[in-house]
């Protein structure tokens, strides 16, 4: 398993998107447009490999010069629930902190938020509807020692 940055556009971010449209658009009957892929443009974006095959991917938006917003968060589905997520989360985590980043924020479907409470991401609004779904906003403080 490696985990490696993905640049925007490369070969390997082609692999994502059909992972990120197959996990995170089609089960919702949608699928990833180009307009909506034009955001990624500003993204860190990081994916999980085994076999040169993309299992897992993560975006962090920034927002400000302290501030990431998490997005995409994604694992194969034959793959969930066996570590991929966490460590995606943990290793850009550790990118966050490397790189000055004070907090992460982001928009958790409901069902994957028990995932990120355990990893320390805490609830800071009522629930609401984005792309037909409910969702929570999230977040961490990241500690610099
Ligand atoms: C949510 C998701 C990213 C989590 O990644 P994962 O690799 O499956 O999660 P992990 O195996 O690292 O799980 C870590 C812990 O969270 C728990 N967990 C993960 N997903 C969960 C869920 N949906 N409900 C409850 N607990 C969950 C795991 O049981 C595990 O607990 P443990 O440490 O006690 O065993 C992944 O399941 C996924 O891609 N789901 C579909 C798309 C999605 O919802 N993305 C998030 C959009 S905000």
């Amino acid at each position: 398993m490696e985990i490696k940055e993905i640049k925007y556009l490369s070969s390997e971010y082609e692999q994502a998107l059909e992972l990120r449209d197959k996990i995170l658009r089609k089960p919702l009957g949608m699928k990833l447009t180009e307009e909506f892929c034009r955001q990624d443009k500003e993204d860190f974006i990081f994916g999980i490999f085994e076999k040169n095959r993309i299992r897992a991917i993560l975006h962090l938006k920034p927002l400000s010069d302290s501030v990431l917003k998490m997005r995409q968060v994604a694992v194969d589905n034959t793959l969930q629930g066996k570590g991929y997520g966490s460590k995606l989360v943990m290793f850009s985590e550790r990118f966050a902190r490397n790189n000055n980043y004070k907090k992460i924020v982001l928009h958790a479907r409901k069902n994957a938020v028990p995932f990120y409470l355990k990893l320390n991401y805490k609830i800071t609004s009522d629930e609401f509807y984005e792309i037909g779904i409910l969702h929570f906003n999230m977040e961490k403080t990241i500690l610099h020692f």
